[in-house]
């Protein structure tokens, strides 16, 4: 997905919108660009590369005018080149625009308006909005009026935004399946992606819906539904601090926010103990329950399909969403389907939620931030809270979300004492980030090898797929997390001398069989690094984790593996915060 923002107000319009970019980078990196609205009409800068290179390139702060767009990309239709960067302009260079979504008939609508001599300078499919926009507003000369044409004329997702050559105190928005935000400042007003974009400047905020359009004129605004229909907007204050958003002495927002988890696991775990109820007794009263995520939120998922089983004794099922369609004929009015997502952006995720309503079923969802699409479709939200998770890699909100996870089984079997214990997990994840040193030597030792092999057993086969994704997505070393007892089943083919395994293995119900599972790969050359509470002499390298309740491992284990993850990155060079392909929350399908 990319990040895009707007301004419109009494300053400057390129440093502000040049700091909103550098902080929505994580949302796409590929390429950005800013056009502003001066006197001279529509000016535009923008290149392929990172935000920071192409501005010591072109230095964007030479654009004048105290309105403008921005927009860092990340691509789907369309190389990463300089003719592809956002934002795009119409033939005339009347009209400027920039956008977030995929146009699924950007195709049809390229032919027609090439046939009526419109000329395209990239082979995106958001270039069409510039063309349609400049083509309707040519027609009647009214903002609103072309702005509406258009959004009926599109297919597919979009958050876009436009400036008009000749309208020199606007800039319109609109909004379908992609987040798109107010931000009401002192001296001017935001249209954004996140709200991380403007934070600095404001937290009073409005949400536009799906199938909303909002006309910025100077300093006021009108929000309308796709029809045309004037709607009122409430006002949210944002409960962010402007400081969240900032490495502070780390070195990188990924390491900061691995080290902010002893507090965001408290601020999750204090959940409102009505809605956990109204939640349990949803899951009490479910015929049947899917459970669907992406990713981490996946794996966040997996483990708590294993809590509802072992310990509610409640059969549910997990589909990661980019198969959710498959289950749908058995979805039905007496289905609760539980969504889990850091961003609640992601495309797969809101598709299955959408599927599953059309079924009848109830959606529910456990999720990081309020305001985001999946909250608004869901019709119960946990949140855990965790403050902008601005990393690529989930760390923070993966913890934040098992803690959320806990609090609802607890809540379920009505276990104070193993309450009591969770409330005590931070002090315990304190200690193991007090271990980093331990950690850095062991990634210095294996950073150079291309296959690394995590495993687990039972409520630690999760952590195991966990730690190979933070592994891959970090350092691009290639990692496959499996259950131990798999590991037999053909993969032990691959185990020779010297090869890395990580093996998850505290003193529990597993631990023997773990052993096991050692020795068949010991005998075969491999180096066992083992993360437990006890020391083995079957370990090469030993990570020490505290002893807690066995329920409770999995949020203390993961964490020297997001540690792993991160310093093998850095110890070969690559970007922690933005690893290559990816962007943070995955807006198209
Ligand atoms: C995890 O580190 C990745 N960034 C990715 O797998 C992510 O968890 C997935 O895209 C789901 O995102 P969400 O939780 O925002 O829905
Ligand atoms: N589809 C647009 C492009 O490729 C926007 C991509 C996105 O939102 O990530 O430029």
């Amino acid at each position: 997905m990319c990040g895009i923002i707007g301004y419109i107000g009494e300053e400057n319009a390129a440093p502000i919108l040049l700091n909103g970019l550098k902080k929505m980078e994580y949302r796409g990196y590929d390429s950005a660009g800013i056009a502003t609205l001066s006197d001279d009409g529509i000016l535009l800068l923008k290149d392929k590369g990172k935000i920071s290179e192409i501005d010591q390139k072109v230095n964007f702060l030479d654009l004048k005018g105290k309105i403008g767009i921005a927009h860092t990309r990340w691509a789907t239709h369309g190389g990463v080149t300089y003719e592809n960067a956002h934002p795009h302009v119409s033939c005339g260079l009347e009209v400027a625009t920039i956008h977030n979504g995929i146009i699924e008939n950007h195709h049809q609508l390229r032919k027609k308006l090439m046939d009526e001599c419109h000329n395209f300078n990239s082979d995106t499919d958001s270039e069409i909005i510039a063309h349609l926009l400049e083509r309707y507003y040519k027609e009647s000369g009214k903002v609103k009026k072309a702005l509406l044409q258009t959004v009926q004329t599109l297919k597919g997702t979009f958050a876009f935004q436009a400036i008009f050559k000749h309208e020199p105190n606007i800039i319109v928005g609109a909004r379908k399946d992609a987040p798109l935000v107010i931000g009401l400042g002192k001296n001017g007003n935001f249209l954004a992606s996140d709200i991380i974009s403007f934070i600095d400047h404001t937290d009073k905020v409005m949400f536009l819906d799906n199938h909303e359009i909002v006309v910025m004129r100077g300093k006021r605004m009108n929000v309308y539904t796709f029809n045309g229909e004037r709607i009122v907007k409430e006002i949210t204050q944002v409960a962010w601090e402007a400081k969240e958003t900032s490495k502070e002495a780390f070195a990188h927002y990924t390491v900061k926010e691995i080290h902010e988890q002893p507090k965001t696991l408290r601020t999750a775990m204090h959940q409102n103990s009505k809605k956990v109820l109204d939640f349990i007794c949803a899951i009490k009263e479910a015929e049947q329950i899917y459970i669907t995520a992406c990713g981490t939120s996946y794996h966040a998922g997996l483990i708590f399909r294993n809590l509802l089983a072992r310990i509610a004794k409640v059969r549910s099922h997990i589909s990661v969403s980019s198969e959710f369609s498959q289950n749908v004929e058995l979805i039905d009015e007496d289905t609760l389907v539980i969504a889990l997502s850091q961003s609640g952006e992601t495309a797969d995720v809101l598709e299955s939620v959408s599927l599953a309503k059309e079924q009848g079923a109830k959606v529910f969802s456990i999720l990081n931030a309020e305001g985001s699409s999946l909250s608004r479709e869901s019709q119960m939200n946990l949140f855990f809270n965790c403050g902008p998770e601005i990393g690529v890699a989930a760390t923070k909100s993966f913890t934040g979300q098992l803690a959320v996870i806990y609090v609802l089984i607890f809540s379920l079997v009505d276990d104070s004492k193993m309450s009591n214990k969770l409330f005590d997990i931070p002090r315990n994840v304190e200690k193991v980030l007090e271990t980093e040193k331990n950690i850095i030597k062991i990634a210095e030792k294996y950073k150079d090898d291309s296959d690394l092999y995590f495993i687990g057993r039972s409520i630690h086969f999760p952590i195991a797929l966990e730690g190979a994704l933070k592994l891959k997505e970090l350092s691009y070393n290639h990692a496959e997390g499996m259950a131990g007892g798999e590991l037999k089943h053909g993969t032990l083919a691959l185990i020779e001398e010297g090869k890395p395994v990580i093996v998850l293995n505290p003193k529990d119900h597993t631990y023997d069989e773990m052993l096991n599972n050692i020795s068949e790969m010991k005998a075969r050359g491999a180096k066992i690094i083992g993360v437990s509470n006890r020391p083995n002499g079957m370990y090469d390298d030993f990570i020490q984790i505290p002893k807690v309740d066995e329920l409770l491992y999995p949020i203390v284990e993961v964490i020297p593996l997001q540690l792993l993850a991160y310093h093998t990155a850095v110890l070969r060079q690559r970007n922690p915060d933005y690893p290559r392909n990816l962007a943070k929350s995955v807006t198209v399908t």
